[in-house]
Formats: C-alpha cells, sequence, structure tokens
C-alpha cells in the first residue's frame, strides 16, 4: 500500500519551490554513538540521492580525533564515486590539512563552519572567533581559485548554552566576516533548537541591511524545543529558498551537548508539498531510507512523520 500524502492546498505566502540541503549523512551521523560502517554510509547518500534530493552533504573532513564517527570521510568518497563529486555534494572543511585531503578526495564543493559565539568557537575549533576566520581564509581562497562552490555555516545564531542569548548585531558581524571571504551561501545555524519565529525575521531582516539578502541564506534549524519547523516556514516567507533538513530527524553537535537532531526532512517535505511547495523529493522513499538507517543505528527515528508513516 502507498503511504498516505498531505491533502495539498497551496499556501500563498510561500515559494513554488524550495531546495532541501540535506545533512543527515554529516550533520546526522557525527553525534551518533554508533559508528556506522563506510559502505552503509555511502548506501545512505546513495538512497538519499535516489528519493530525490539534490544537494547532500556527505561528510566531514575535520581532524578524526575529534569527531571519530566520520573518520572515514576518504573511503565513504571513494565508495562513492562520481556519485559523491560535483557542486551539489558538499563536506565540511575547518582548515588546509581538511581542504587538501577533501581535493584529493575529488570533492566539488565545500562547507566551513564558523561561530557567532567565543565559547562556542573555542569548544568546536579550538579557536577565537578571529582566530578561526583567519583559519577559513585560505580555505575559501583555495577552493575558489579550484572552481569550488564554498557554503559558510554560523553556528549559535540564536542563543548559546554556555553564553545564553547572542546579540543579532554579533551574529551580523560574523555572517559578513565569513561572507567577506567569498562564500557563495550563508547557512544560518540554531545548533540548540532555541529560536523562535520573531527571532528569525529579526535576524534575515538584519542581514538583509547588512548586504546579505535570502537569496544566498539557507537555514538550519535543530529541533530541540520543536520549533525547527515553525522557524523554516518563518524563514520561507522571508524569501528563504534554503533549507537544511536531516532525514529521519537525526543530528548534533558532538560539541555542543544540548544540540539535539536537524528538522526531519520528511516533516520538512510532509509541511511544504502539503502546502503546495516542490521539493522534489519522493517522501516514500525518504520514510523507507530513514527507517532502513534506524535498524542500523539501533534506535526510532525521532521524526514524527516517519513514525506516523512507518511506525518507527
Ligand atoms: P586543533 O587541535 O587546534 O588543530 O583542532 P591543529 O591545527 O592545532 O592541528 C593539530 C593536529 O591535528 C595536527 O596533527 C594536524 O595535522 C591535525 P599532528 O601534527 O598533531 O599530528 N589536523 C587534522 N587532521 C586531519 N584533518 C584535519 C585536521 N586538522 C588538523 N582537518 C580543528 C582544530 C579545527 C582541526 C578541530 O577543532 C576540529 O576538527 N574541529 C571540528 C569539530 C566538528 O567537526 N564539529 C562538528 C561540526 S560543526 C556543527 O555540527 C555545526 C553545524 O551543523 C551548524 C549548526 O548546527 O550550528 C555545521
Ligand atoms: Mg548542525
Amino acid at each position: 500500500m502507498r503511504l498516505p500524502l498531505p491533502q495539498v492546498e497551496p499556501d500563498p505566502t510561500l515559494p513554488r519551490s524550495v531546495t532541501v540541503y540535506e545533512v543527515g549523512p554529516r550533520d546526522g551521523l557525527q553525534n551518533e554513538s554508533t559508528v556506522v560502517p563506510a559502505a552503509v554510509k555511502a548506501e545512505f547518500v546513495r538512497r538519499l540521492a535516489a528519493a530525490g534530493l539534490g544537494t547532500i552533504e556527505t561528510t566531514s573532513f575535520v581532524d578524526p580525533r575529534w569527531v571519530p564517527q566520520l573518520a572515514d570521510a576518504e573511503e565513504v568518497l571513494g565508495l562513492l564515486g562520481d556519485e559523491g563529486r560535483g557542486a551539489r555534494r558538499p563536506v565540511l572543511v575547518p582548515n588546509e590539512r581538511g581542504l587538501d585531503r577533501a581535493l584529493t578526495a575529488g570533492v566539488g564543493a565545500v562547507a566551513i563552519f564558523g561561530s557567532a559565539t567565543e565559547t562556542f568557537a573555542r569548544r568546536n575549533l579550538n579557536r577565537t572567533v578571529e582566530e578561526s576566520v583567519e583559519m577559513f581564509r585560505p580555505v575559501v581562497e583555495r577552493s575558489r581559485a579550484e572552481g569550488l562552490w564554498v557554503r559558510a555555516y554560523v553556528s549559535m545564531c540564536f542563543g548559546d548554552p554556555w553564553e545564553g542569548p547572542v546579540p543579532v548585531a554579533r551574529v551580523v558581524d560574523v555572517c559578513r566576516r565569513l561572507m567577506d571571504l567569498g562564500c557563495d551561501e550563508l547557512s544560518l545555524g540554531d545548533t540548540i533548537g532555541v529560536g523562535t519565529t520573531g527571532h528569525v525575521h529579526r535576524l534575515l531582516a538584519a542581514l538583509d541591511g547588512a548586504g546579505i539578502g535570502p537569496e544566498r541564506v539557507g537555514v538550519h534549524f535543530h529541533d530541540t524545543y520543536g520549533q525547527a519547523l515553525a522557524n523554516t516556514v518563518a524563514a520561507l516567507r522571508d524569501g528563504v529558498t534554503v533549507v537544511d533538513a536531516s532525514t529521519g530527524g537525526l543530528g548534533g553537535c558532538p560539541y555542543a551537548k544540548s544540540a539535539t537532531g536537524n528538522l526531519a526532512t520528511e516533516d520538512l517535505v510532509w509541511a511544504l508539498e502539503g502546502a503546495g511547495v516542490s521539493t522534489g523529493t519522493d517522501l516514500d522513499a525518504l520514510v523507507a531510507t530513514s527507517t532502513w538507517m534506524a535498524g542500523h543505528l539501533g534506535r526510532p527515528s525521532p521524526s514524527r512523520v516517519v513514525r506516523a508513516l512507518a511506525g518507527g
């Protein structure tokens, strides 16, 4: 039996189509206690692509001692071959050592990842905010010279578990500095899932005022407080059309303990397709993929839509 789909009632306040930036293989798996074998990771990426996801962040070229879950980045990309290359298969790269590894693996797109707060910059990158910008500078310069597509994440845009509230002006300042390095796209990270809709609107307006319009911005909401979908819809109403999500709702950051799963791709797809917004994805295939991955991880998917449609 085919799974049910939402009744489609177009919402004229939303864009006609949205690009889902899938982070399951990277953000989703970096925080799992189970280390998934490289062959399963490669199969995960293949299944996500077959489900219609165009952009898939495949892995991370960070120090493997910092994130052992993704220490097999080279092996995963080797198994994927051409399916893991090109401008729509980004990988996380913090520094030139990571870029050297990524270039050797033949990647076509990279993502640097800064922090709006000093505490998280120190904990996640072992650097101050200023030092991390300087660490990223040659990464972006060399990536552009190699013709790679470059994304800049900024974490803790909506609150920080150690520092508390984060001033919008400070977030905009870090975003501006990273985009000034020459990045193609910015992704606003709500690493610990505390943001709410007015905050999203205010930050997007402030970024627009600083010359970073919504056409260059993606949103990256973790769902700790159940706000990820509401915040995503708020961002779409403000002109954003790139949304980060993780199939099955996996995700989190090992260096921010209060970070839980990302917005589940299935929950996003249900909401958008119901509102007449095209995502280009096949919900049945996504749910089947999450159920398959839940078997490897030994725990049910936290996605509400996966649980409703597949019972786990
Ligand atoms: P460090 O210890 O300061 O590094 O770590 P270093 O430059 O001093 O180098 C020390 C050693 O590490 C050297 O080796 C380097 O070669 C090696 P040694 O000489 O001692 O033998 N090394 C590397 N090896 C392999 N690949 C590399 C690499 N770099 C150095 N790339 C560093 C600094 C940035 C490397 C470290 O802090 C790190 O890897 N951090 C990554 C943490 C991480 O991955 N966090 C999760 C991703 S961010 C996230 O999830 C948030 C996001 O989803 C958005 C959101 O939700 O907000 C994106
Ligand atoms: Mg994240």
